[in-house]
């Protein structure tokens, strides 16, 4: 199964190339033994370990679980109260039950594990990633890459060091409809792109304010907050609500906004702004600290990109399961988390959670279009492909696509913590 892999020249442009599948072609990769690397017949399973069971590591279980050459090995989370869900869906769905456990570290020492899955917080992403490279494992890791643009630096060095395919959860870029879109707009039937507006619009509720409190009966705490600084437990900052602080997160732009900026850097093609301005406000009365309000201009060469998010918006909704599923378009003015690209021959309406993409005219009549489906089993798919060493992989989403873009949504944090 996993006796030899193809591995890719890593070279950064060419490889941002080949994601935006406008590729010149595969590049003819050599054939590598890795070390660590087992020699099993054909027919054996992909052994894997998942970390972070709850909200992400959940929806991974289920797309796993439709796998006939998947076995989930290990659950873990720090949090033993909810192996719950997660455990009902393998071993419902693959007939064995996951061994349980608190500490990945034992799913790395397991030579027989093939791949660590991993939908921990963010600031949970880059060290276990590492590791497992360094284990002789595959990694597919969720969306961002990391919390800083230097841990990314160092996933990336991990990966190529140690010949590990590290794949990130920014799944558009897997969808056929997404790269159909790129291919459109790279055809030049949209005109010149000058302008490419993201958005990210949606009602999230307030967090209130609450306590410290007692450390949960079952979790581990201090494994829980890993390299975060030490701090009491506070329910507001654990399961979820993370999200909404500094320590573990940078707000709404690091966690929906990514997918659409992913998307958009995408269309835009090139790997830095020259410049990015932002400015941001909080008006929820709670214990959040990220922006619920926020304005990004990105200059890049010849083409300016905004980011436009605020989470109090009730009339612009995500994209429901039909617009995801089926083949609906959604009514873009109230869709929350397209992307809107302005070329001088058409406006293009792209969406990123399978809504598809529309592009009206001059005359306000739609000149062309492609329905999507949502891009989570396609980037598994993917994956998977990658790690089986008889394909010749093109990975849709690696890590170096996805720490190039942590400056671009991670411009925000500086600025706000120093007032400005
Ligand atoms: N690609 C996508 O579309 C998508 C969608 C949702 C979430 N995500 C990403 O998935 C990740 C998880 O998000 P979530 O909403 O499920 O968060 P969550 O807080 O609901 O769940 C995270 C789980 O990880 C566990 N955990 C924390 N530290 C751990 C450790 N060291 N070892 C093992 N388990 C640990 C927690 O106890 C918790 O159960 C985030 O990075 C998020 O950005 C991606």
């Amino acid at each position: 199964m996993r006796q030899s892999k193809t591995v890719e020249p890593m070279d950064r442009r060419q490889f941002l190339t080949k994601t935006g599948r406008t590729a010149l072609g595969i590049a003819a990769g050599a054939t590598v033994l890795r070390p660590g690397t087992r020699a099993v017949a054909a027919n054996e399973k992909f052994v894997v370990g998942l970390m972070g069971v709850r909200g992400r590591g959940v929806e991974l279980v289920q797309q796993l679980v439709k796998r006939r050459d998947v076995e989930i090995a290990y659950l873990c989370d720090v949090d033993s109260n909810v192996f719950g869900e997660s455990s009902k869906v393998a071993s419902e769905g693959l007939g064995k039950t996951p061994k349980n456990i608190g500490d990945f570290r034992k799913i790395l020492d397991d030579k027989s594990v093939d791949v660590l899955f991993n939908a921990t917080p963010d600031h949970w992403h880059a060290l276990p990633t590492i590791l497992a490279c360094q284990a002789g494992k595959d990694v597919y890791v969720e969306k961002p890459a990391s919390s800083c643009i230097w841990e990314g630096r160092k996933m990336v060095e991990a990966s190529r060091k140690y010949r590990s395919i590290v794949q990130m959860g920014d799944q558009t870029r897997s969808a056929p409809y997404a790269q159909a879109g790129i291919e459109y707009i790279r055809s030049g039937k949209l005109g010149d792109v000058h302008l490419v507006r993201v958005l990210n619009m949606k009602l999230r509720p307030s967090i209130g304010h609450k306590p410290d409190g007692p450390v949960p009966a079952g979790v581990d705490y201090d494994m829980w907050l890993g390299q975060a600084p030490a701090r009491p437990f506070n329910p507001n900052r654990f399961h979820y609500a993370w999200h909404w602080f500094w320590d573990y997160s940078g707000g709404d732009i690091i966690n929906d906004g990514i997918h659409q900026i992913d998307l958009a850097r995408w269309v835009v093609g090139q790997d830095y702004p020259d410049s990015a301005v932002c400015t941001g406000m909080k008006t929820f009365d709670d214990d959040q600290e990220t922006p619920d309000t926020q304005s990004v201009q990105y200059a890049f060469k010849n083409l300016t990109m905004v980011f436009e998010c605020a989470l109090w918006t009730p009339y612009e909704k995500k994209t429901t399961d039909a617009e995801r599923n089926g083949d609906v378009f959604p009514a873009w003015m109230f869709n929350s988390t397209r992307v809107e690209v302005y070329g001088t021959k058409g406006l293009m309406m792209f969406g990123r959670q399978g809504d598809g993409w529309q592009v009206y005219g001059a005359d306000g009549k739609v000149a062309a279009e492609n329905k999507g489906k949502d891009p989570v089993p396609a980037h598994i798919d993917n994956f998977f492909a990658c790690v089986n060493p008889g394909s010749n992989p093109t990975p849709t989403s690696r890590v170096v696509t996805s720490v190039q873009c942590s400056p671009i949504w991670g411009t925000f944090p500086t600025g706000w913590e120093d007032g400005e």
